[in-house]
């Protein structure tokens, strides 16, 4: 039942917009209609933007008390609401902070671009290129900051984690999409054993697969020396999207000794060849 002192239209997503947030910019995203509404994905996609922003936020209030240069980069950015959002809540007057959006599709890196010039988010860069690819990216700096992904599908998380490792990444904050992956795999492994049975339903398989991938997504930041922190991003609908991991560089290398054994051995207990699974390579 409405509540009646619950707010309506216009004034409801006010109480939904954080203060210091531009609502023209929201307007020109498209979360807020041109009367300045929100219709149900826009509330959702919002609501998450801003969770993943307030578990962020004293990473980046670290971050941006430094004089050297900081760079972020979003990865799968799709049309770059977090990367918008974080530059109109903290990075208008940071002036010794850049931030990345690497996304393959052309149309939502054109737009972003656009809307980047109109908003005068002149320290906000574009990359149309696959995550996997854009390491080689001379414009990219070495040495990352702050690695995001939200919702990047699939094994493009991974892609991600990898991404983020490569640079050295002080922090990567990940929060994975739907994963398919693994259940493929956990579907063709030949096992009598009883375990089986929490994956032998096709929708468990979707389930377990996912949560066996994050498991093993921890592990593998672990054993690559990162401190490692899961939550829940918001108690909303979508619970297999709903998972925030994230991963802080700590220097300590009998922990990092330790993880790797935790990872291997987790590897070995359901042996499928997956990007997380620990291999002799690593
Ligand atoms: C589910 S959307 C999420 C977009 C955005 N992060 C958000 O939460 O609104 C995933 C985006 O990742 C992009 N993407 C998928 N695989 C990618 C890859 N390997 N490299 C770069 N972008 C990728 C897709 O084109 C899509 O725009």
């Amino acid at each position: 039942m409405t509540s009646r002192t619950e707010p309506k239209g216009e004034s409801k997503e006010k109480s939904e917009i954080r203060e210091g947030q531009s609502v023209e910019l929201l307007k020109a995203l498209h979360i807020l209609t041109r009367d300045g509404t929100m219709n149900s994905d826009s509330r959702r996609k919002l609501k998450q933007v801003y969770h993943l922003v307030s578990f962020i936020e004293p990473i980046l209030k670290e971050l941006l008390k430094r004089e050297q240069p900081v760079n972020i980069v979003d990865v799968g950015a799709g049309k770059s609401y977090l990367g918008f959002i974080l530059y109109d809540l903290f990075l208008k007057d940071a002036t010794n902070v850049k931030i990345w959006a690497i996304e393959t599709r052309h149309d939502l890196v054109e737009k972003s671009e656009k809307l980047a010039s109109q908003f005068k988010f002149d320290r906000m860069k574009f990359i149309n290129e696959k995550i996997s690819d854009s390491n080689s990216k001379s414009e990219l700096p070495k040495k990352l900051d702050l690695v995001l992904a939200l919702h990047a599908c699939d094994t493009a998380t991974d892609d991600a984690i990898d991404f983020g490792l490569s640079s050295r990444a002080e922090h990567i904050v990940l929060v994975p999409c739907c994963q398919a992956e693994m259940a493929e795999k956990l579907k063709a492994l030949p096992s009598t054993h009883a375990i089986r049975e929490l994956w032998a339903h096709p929708h468990h398989r979707r389930e377990f697969g996912s949560h066996l991938t994050n498991v093993l997504r921890g592990l593998k930041l672990e054993s690559s020396g990162y401190k490692v922190r899961v939550t829940e991003l918001v108690g909303w609908e979508h619970s297999m999207k709903n998972e925030l991991i994230v991963a802080s560089e700590l220097d300590n290398k009998s922990y990092v000794t330790e993880a790797r054994k935790r990872w291997k051995s987790m590897s070995e207990q359901i042996p499928v060849n997956t990007r997380t699974s620990f291999t002799t390579k690593d």
